[in-house]
């Protein structure tokens, strides 16, 4: 049996010690993190990505049409064809229709309005998709041709006629 103070004191002495471990610990795990932190950031640079690339290169490479990789590579690239983009009818009427015909503003007959579509639809697909195509000064306003998106190919216009019928009948 001891002193009770000097046995207060040895309890006392510990618990710092344990302490200025704990704090230890965390400094130490900060850092680790904050170097883990650091080596992500440095994977996006592009010297760190191309020195990876040349890392990771094969080592035999092959050119398939006979010429040296480069100009066979340079072939690919100028016959490579741009990836066709043919929008949807709903696709097209959002971004090229949808301002006139969704509140049906200027005299457009709005989509969805079935009384305002139906002697309209009555005239045929073919006199209906030649007015989206051409445009039409008709008797409630002016639809500009193609709804003024001239760039828009005639399959994806009448794509857009299709859709608005559809939704107005
Ligand atoms: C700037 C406004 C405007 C835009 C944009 C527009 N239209 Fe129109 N559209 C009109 C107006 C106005 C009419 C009614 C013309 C009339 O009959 O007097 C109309 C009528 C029509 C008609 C009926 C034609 C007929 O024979 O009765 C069709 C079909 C049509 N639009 C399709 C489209 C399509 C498809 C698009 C998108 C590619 C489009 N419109 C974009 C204003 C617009």
């Amino acid at each position: 049996m001891g002193d009770p103070n000097q046995r207060s004191v040895h309890w006392s002495t510990v618990i710092t010690v344990a302490a200025i471990g704990i704090a230890a610990g965390l400094f130490t795990l900060l850092g680790v993190v904050g170097e883990l932190n650091r080596n992500s950031a440095s994977r996006n640079d592009p010297e760190y990505q191309a020195a990876v690339l040349e890392n990771i290169r094969p080592f035999g490479r092959v050119a398939v049409t006979g010429q040296s990789l480069e100009e066979d590579v340079a072939v690919k690239v100028a016959t490579a064809e741009p990836a066709a983009e043919v929008m949807s009818g709903p696709q097209v009427y959002n971004i090229a229709c949808i301002a006139c015909h969704g509140p049906g503003i200027g005299g457009a007959p709005a989509t969805g309005d079935v009384a305002a579509w139906q002697p309209r639809i009555a005239q045929g697909s073919i006199l209906l998709n030649e007015h989206a195509l051409q445009g039409l000064q008709g008797d409630t306003g002016y639809m500009p041709p193609k709804g003024g998106r001239v760039d828009l190919s005639d399959e994806e216009i009448i794509a857009a006629v299709e859709y608005i019928v559809r939704q107005s009948q």
